[in-house]
């Protein structure tokens, strides 16, 4: 079946408010006539009120780059689910692997922090993937066994359905080497077939799973032409409203 595509900017700790906003008022006009794929932005929490408002009434969505999972109570630092959908967000980013590498993020607070995202309507876009040194020791599937095993336990297909995966490959994330289409395609391939084995046929089939790690404007076309392919999170390559339309409109249906 085909999935409509999304595309997903991860800001991570880049852009003011006033950055944010000067970058909505150029991409919004560079996207106005695409269609056939979603968009949605992860700025930093603190431009993430305004750039929803900015972008109220567009097709591009906001997201979250992270979350904790407590409704609300005495965690200095933390934003609640019911906190960044007030702020106008639809997604949430979680786990990424700087997270999970820098922020001692595990597979168990992935799966707190997805749960409590369903539970607020938010549309978690949950990320998995290997380190170099775990692809070289031939674990790459293993490790993604493990981080859909754990991150996503107790999940029922309904909850499965209303989430997004993202396969990022820790080795390719900023450092401008992507994952071939072919590595891409063997490792969304077997997201998708674990997917049907611990979920059923209908998540496993409607599900979108994005490839995220150095995707840029030259490379998108030819990842998202793999079948398992969905879109893409796209970190550095979405700080220049130019080259993330590009991406944008390279990946449509
Ligand atoms: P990159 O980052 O596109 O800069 O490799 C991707 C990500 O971290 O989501």
């Amino acid at each position: 079946m085909t999935r409509f595509p999304l595309i997903a900017g991860n800001w991570k700790m880049f852009k003011t408010v006033a950055e944010a906003t000067a970058y909505l008022a150029t991409f919004r006009g560079l996207v106005a006539e695409v269609t056939g794929v979603d968009i949605v932005l992860a700025p930093p929490f603190t431009a993430l009120h305004a750039l929803a408002a900015a972008a109220h009434g567009t097709r591009i969505g906001v997201a979250a780059q992270d979350l904790y999972w407590e409704r609300e109570g005495a965690y200095t630092g933390e934003v609640s689910a019911a906190m960044i959908r007030e702020a106008g967000a639809s997604h949430v980013i979680i786990g990424h692997s700087e997270r999970r590498t820098l922020f001692g993020e595990t597979d168990a607070t992935v799966n707190r922090k997805t749960v409590a995202a369903l539970a607020a309507g938010l549309t978690p876009i949950v990320c998995i993937g290997e380190t170099l040194d775990q692809r070289e020791r031939d674990e790459t599937l293993a490790v993604l066994d493990r981080q859909i095993s754990q991150g996503l336990d107790g999940m029922k297909a309904d909850e499965i359905l209303r989430l997004v995966l993202a396969y990022e490959p820790v080795w390719a994330i900023g450092t401008g080497r992507n994952a071939t289409p072919a590595q891409a395609g063997e490792a969304h391939a077997h997201i998708r077939q674990r997917l049907r084995e611990w979920f059923g046929a209908e998540a496993a089939e409607r599900s979108r799973i994005l490839y995220g790690g150095s995707v840029k404007p030259d490379n998108v076309a030819s990842l998202l032409a793999q079948p398992d392919v969905d879109g893409g999170l796209v970190g550095g390559a979405s700080l220049d409203p130019k080259a993330f339309a590009e991406i944008v409109a390279r990946s449509r249906a």
